[in-house]
């Protein structure tokens, strides 16, 4: 069970709420005007239950907060108004509206004269280094400026940094999940604590280093492990009989190795029959060639289509890739796709979210 008191657990009727979200978005920059487009808004999208509860259950305002990118001050192709722009067509009919004054008086007064029921997106917390510092005087003044009175974690993928918009502010205001971060959390500790059986785990993407914790987690835990990608190409064995290794690969001219092969796919696909839940992590193939996205598109649609499995997808690339199939096929659906990388693979492998660690118990 979640054991962090969310938005439904407490009153957020006539409150001005601070929603701390994962914007953390795709963008790409155009050559010839410099304009900025957003190549995914799934994070966006995934973010309108929580705000959509909030609307419904009359919050007086709702302040969004997010980073975006890795800037070094303030530069405008890191701005987050192309994401206001996106969030106002996603919420027809409400008042959303972008803030890039500064935290501080400015910013009091900009959110003074807003009616009650609107929504506002602050600009890029890290155009301030103190964000990354979860400095206490950042966060105090993120709280005081926006005259919130309670916050809501709702970025799943940014729960496992410990900065300012996620841990400092608790010290200022009350504190509870967002409706993601429920759904991701408790989707994911279901699969390492109580998977439905039998129960694979199937792995895949480029660096062993990073995918070898999630295998040594998940071998005591999981029926079988499939692996697949370019740590198969390059080389992964293993000698636990409950691993395989996909030993057959798609070429090109040059010899290198893109995708699993036939008989691998087929292979893969048959151990996957009888499953209950199948965690994913890491393409098959490099995905970015439609060439050698193969095996990756056909496990994907064995597990979109199929309802009796549990299915949970996860990692920056595959969640990508199975994002961009489900825009082009509504038939596929998955219990979880999940938008933290970087959060989900630290949950997984039984590290504590310092974000998550500091909301409420219930
Ligand atoms: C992500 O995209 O993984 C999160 O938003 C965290 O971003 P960061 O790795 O720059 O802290």
């Amino acid at each position: 069970m979640f054991q962090k008191k969310t938005i439904r657990d407490i009153e957020v009727r006539g409150r001005t709420v601070l929603v701390r979200t994962d914007y953390n978005v795709p963008l790409t920059l155009s050559l010839v005007d410099q304009s900025v487009e957003i190549t995914s808004d799934f994070r966006i999208r995934a973010s309108l239950p929580t705000i959509n509860y909030l609307l419904e259950h009359e919050a007086d305002k709702i302040i969004l907060i997010s980073h975006l990118g890795r800037p070094d001050g303030i530069e405008e192709k890191s701005s987050l108004r192309p994401v206001a722009l996106r969030l106002a067509e996603l919420l027809p009919g409400i008042s959303v509206n972008f803030v890039d004054a500064k935290l501080g008086a400015e910013t009091s007064a900009a959110l003074e004269d807003l009616p009650s029921g609107s929504v506002v997106l602050l600009e890029n917390l890290r155009f301030d280094p103190r964000e990354a510092e979860n400095d206490t005087e950042f966060a105090r003044l993120l709280a005081d400026s926006t005259g919130a009175d309670l916050f809501v974690l709702d970025g799943f993928g940014v729960s496992h940094r410990a900065v300012a918009s996620t841990v400092a502010i608790t010290q200022f205001l009350p504190a509870v999940a967002g409706l993601l971060v429920e759904k991701e959390v408790s989707t994911l500790e279901q699969v390492l604590h109580d998977p439905p059986r039998p129960f694979t785990v199937v792995v895949g993407g480029a660096k062993v280093a990073d995918k070898q914790p999630l295998i040594d987690e998940f071998l005591p835990i999981t029926d079988q492990i499939l692996v697949g990608g370019k740590i198969a190409a390059d080389g992964y064995a293993s000698e636990n009989p409950k691993i395989y290794v996909a030993d057959d690969f798609d070429t090109n001219s040059a010899g290198e190795k893109l995708d699993i092969g036939p008989v691998a796919t087929t292979e893969f696909i048959n151990k996957l029959s009888n499953m209950k839940t199948v965690l994913w992590n890491g393409v098959l193939g490099k995905v970015e060639d439609p060439a050698y996205a193969t095996s990756s598109t056909i496990l994907a649609k064995v597990l979109g289509e199929d309802r009796t499995i549990t299915s949970v997808i996860c990692g920056g690339d595959t969640t990508g890739f199975v994002e961009n199939l489900c825009a082009e096929d509504e038939n596929l659906q998955f219990s979880l796709v999940s938008t933290g990388g970087g959060a989900a693979l630290e949950l997984l492998v039984g590290k504590k979210l310092p974000g998550l660690e500091a909301l409420e118990d219930k």
